[in-house]
């Protein structure tokens, strides 16, 4: 069993396991992942690591105790709050992330409903088929139900199917500034128009896009109306730790009205430690992501994100455009920045994931319709070119018929006729002998799209969400 060690090892031990700990690790710094990490330059990085430090210790818990941390608080969140439309009276909070921000929005309108809709004893939200899923997180853990709505083909949110979903219970509404899957932006304007005329509360997700659309927009191209200026929106996300650029976990939620925050803050009274007042979801607040943002955000300045925004356009465009050029494969929708999948009418775009896995890629695959995730950010612009040479060889090995993938498609097809008539333990047991047998090795396998072929073929959802809830306790079981 695993235990604290009885004696400290040595400075240098300790870095140096920790060195040899990443090797694994995907090589982010060689702009290798399209998503996770967020990148400009080492100097920049510097930058954050000195703010981050400087704060490393303090507690945003009391801002009493940390007058400067509620300062860069509050800074930061009127930045943003400028950045995206807001007058005088918007208001929010730094959070831990994106999801924190939505959990936190979800709360507030549930909470908001409580007193002005004291009717409705079972909520709900209606939002596109596309939205996070950490609304579905909220939906669970704040007892809201999640009322999921189609999108259109151009996979933006359907304004009539979102209207026929809104019933007596509905409480809030929520659109995308860009969708996470295909990084299109939904017709925030009339959604949030018939939100209004319901008397819903409406949150727009820009967690990806918030703080780049503006950007986006200024540098000429067409961005629709997303943000506080839409009349009916009442509130927003937008994560510094993505098109920020700042440090991880960081992320804003911001209210049209401080009345409709006061719903998202706790306050206990009767502890025996005191009065406990708590504005988001976390106790202890790290001072480290709020020094470095408000860091990043002065030294960057609007010129610095214009010309980051600029260079991050330029690529994606240049990447859309060669993708395109690869026969077989094309890039979903018309997206509005720099987030957008690569799919293909013509062969396995999961096959061609995992040819780019072979040679360093990591791309994260989707699915409804089977797709490749881009989020091209600044660290992309270096390393286009490599990347269009290694998609169009992946896809050109894809192209061509072998041996493996008739066997593949063999087994695949027995695994799918097997499914439904094996119980579920003996489909995790067959997907792993398929995985090993294909994927080959140990651990994760090497090649992943028949697993994506045979998950595809699933009968039942929930023998699904078991299987993957087995994977995320095998990942994360304690070490022995
Ligand atoms: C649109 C959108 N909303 C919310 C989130 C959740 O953000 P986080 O991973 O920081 O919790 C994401 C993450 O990718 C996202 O794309």
């Amino acid at each position: 069993m695993l235990t604290i060690p009885a004696k400290g090892r040595s400075k240098e031990g300790v870095l140096e396991a920790m060195r040899a700990a990443r090797d694994h690790d995907i090589k982010w710094e060689q702009g290798r992942v399209f998503g996770l990490v967020y990148h400009i330059s080492d100097e920049i990085d510097n930058l954050l690591k000195e703010a981050f430090t400087m704060f490393f210790a303090e507690n945003g818990l009391n801002p009493t105790a940390f007058p400067s941390l509620r300062k860069f608080e509050t800074e930061v969140v009127a930045m943003t709050a400028a950045l995206l439309g807001g007058d005088q009276n918007v208001c929010g909070n730094i959070t831990t992330g994106g999801t924190e921000s939505l959990l936190m929005a979800v709360k507030t309108a549930r909470d908001w409903s409580r007193v002005h809709r004291p009717g409705i004893r079972e909520p709900e939200m209606v939002l596109p088929l596309t939205a996070h899923p950490a609304f579905d997180k909220a939906a669970e853990y704040f007892g809201v139900r999640a009322v999921h709505v189609p999108v259109r083909a151009d996979f933006r949110a359907d304004v009539e199917a979102m209207r026929a979903a809104i019933t007596s219970n509905t409480i809030l509404m929520v659109g995308s500034a860009p969708s996470y899957p295909h990084g299109v932006i939904d017709p925030i304007r009339e959604l949030a128009a018939l939100a209004q005329e319901h008397g819903l509360l409406f949150h727009t997700d820009s967690c990806v896009g918030g703080y780049m659309l503006p950007f986006v927009r200024k540098l000429g191209y067409p961005v629709p109306d997303f943000d506080f200026s839409v009349p009916g929106v009442t509130s927003m996300s937008a994560d510094l730790h993505k098109f920020g650029y700042a440090a991880k976990p960081a992320s804003v939620v911001l209210y049209r009205t401080p009345e409709l925050r006061r719903h998202q803050m706790f306050v206990y009274i009767d502890w025996p430690g005191g009065i406990y007042p708590s504005p988001t979801m976390t106790g202890s607040r790290a001072g480290g992501p709020v020094a470095a943002a408000w860091a990043l955000m002065n030294y960057l300045g609007e010129e610095g994100y214009l010309h980051i925004t600029d260079t991050v356009m330029k690529t994606a465009k240049y990447l859309q455009e060669g993708i395109k050029a690869i026969p077989g494969l094309t890039v979903l929708s018309d997206p509005e920045m720099s987030v957008f999948a690569i799919a293909s009418a013509k062969i396995d775009v999961n096959e061609v994931a995992d040819e780019l896995e072979l040679r360093g890629w990591h791309l994260d695959r989707q699915h409804f319709p089977a797709c490749l995730h881009m989020t091209v950010n600044y660290m992309h612009a270096a390393v286009a070119d490599e990347f269009l040479a290694d998609l169009e060889a992946a896809a050109g090995v894809v192209r061509k018929p072998s041996l493996r993938k008739t066997a593949s498609k063999f087994l695949i097809m027995l695994a799918d006729f097997l499914t439904h008539i094996l119980p579920e333990k003996w489909v995790s047991w067959l997907m792993g002998k398929v995985s090993s047998l294909l994927g080959g090795g140990g651990g994760l396998p090497s090649r992943l799209a028949p697993i994506y072929g045979l998950i595809g073929t699933l009968p039942n959802r929930g023998d699904l969400k078991e299987l993957v809830l087995d994977l995320l306790d095998g990942l994360t079981r304690r070490a022995s």
